[in-house]
């Protein structure tokens, strides 16, 4: 799809790190773009940086993980600035530090209410819509390497779990819109230098309010001085034009991913041979 001047952005997510960097990008490009977050005053902070970059946006205060919440922040985008061609679900948390039987009920909960109905919300609120105005429209679905492989070093397996999940859905999504002018894309870093160690933030009221959450701060560290937010903005402004549906900014990681395949061909080696041997007895017993 060509992004062209004046076209309407959906991002959510879009008051800090990757969510804002895709925003900025965005409005480089002259998009209008609604900077839906959770925290309305780190969204005001967004639009005041892509005004003064001489860029038209406008802030919207929403949780992801309600239906309604997201139905609406989609018709204020809608009133202010036209048709939506560009959704950018990408609000999420981390939820690293923990082993799985530890995880609370309530951390499920906000895990999985952001990170996957999140996602599914945007697609309800935006697809039919898109499908709707006939015009190319875009939409990209946040996930990240962790939604391709299980990192064995960090406990992030409730985390990667709601990535696979980003994964699936958008891959499906992808094949249910061929034919039609709606594309998907998956983006996927690994470390981006963001606030996601301080996730507990933005913990919505009704899954518990802010509250501090120190098994996830370790990954401050590790993202510290990785790559900036405005280059995977840059990216995704690339594979919107290109229709890629994989994003991937990191090619260390490939090597992640290689290791699962072989271990998963492996199995289907011996899969194979399993087969191969029980074809055998069956032959000589007949
Ligand atoms: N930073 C990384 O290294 C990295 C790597 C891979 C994937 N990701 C993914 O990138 C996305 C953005 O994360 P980030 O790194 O920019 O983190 P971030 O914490 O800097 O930004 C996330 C934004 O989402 C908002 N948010 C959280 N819950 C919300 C809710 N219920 N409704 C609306 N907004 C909500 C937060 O307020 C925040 O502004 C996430 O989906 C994350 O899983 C990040």
């Amino acid at each position: 799809m060509i992004i062209e001047p004046a076209m309407a952005a959906f991002v959510t997510g879009a008051g800090s790190g990757i969510g804002r960097g895709m925003a900025l990008a965005l409005a480089r490009r002259g998009v209008q773009v609604g900077v839906c977050d959770i925290r309305g005053g780190d969204a005001a902070d967004t639009v005041r940086q892509i005004e003064l970059a001489g860029g038209k946006a406008m802030a919207v205060g929403v949780d992801v993980s309600d239906r309604a919440s997201v139905e609406a922040a989609v018709v204020a985008v809608e009133r202010a600035y036209g048709d939506i061609a560009i959704a950018c679900n990408n609000a999420g948390i981390s939820l690293h530090g923990v082993p799985l039987h530890e995880i609370t009920a309530a951390d499920w909960e906000w895990v999985m209410g952001v990170n996957i109905q999140g996602v599914i919300h945007g697609i309800q609120a935006l697809v039919p819509r898109m499908l709707a105005t006939q015009r190319p429209a875009h939409v990209v679905n946040t996930a990240s390497i962790g939604g391709f492989q299980v990192n064995p070093n960090f406990l992030t397996a409730a985390y990667s779990m709601t990535k696979y999940a980003v994964v699936a859905l958008s891959e499906g999504l992808h094949n249910e819109l061929q034919g039609t002018q709606v594309g998907v894309s998956i983006l996927a870093p690994a470390a981006v230098d963001t606030r996601i160690h301080l996730s507990e933030r933005s913990r919505p009221e009704r899954l518990g309010g802010a509250t501090v959450r120190p098994q996830n701060h370790f990954m401050g560290d590790l993202l510290k001085g990785s790559m900036p937010p405005n280059a995977v903005g840059d990216r995704v402004v690339d594979a919107i034009e290109s229709g890629d549906l994989y994003i991937f900014t990191h090619p260390d990681t490939r090597q992640w991913l290689d290791r699962r395949h072989a271990a998963i061909s492996a199995a289907f080696d011996k899969a194979e041979r399993l087969a191969t041997t029980a074809a055998r007895h069956a032959k000589e017993r007949s």
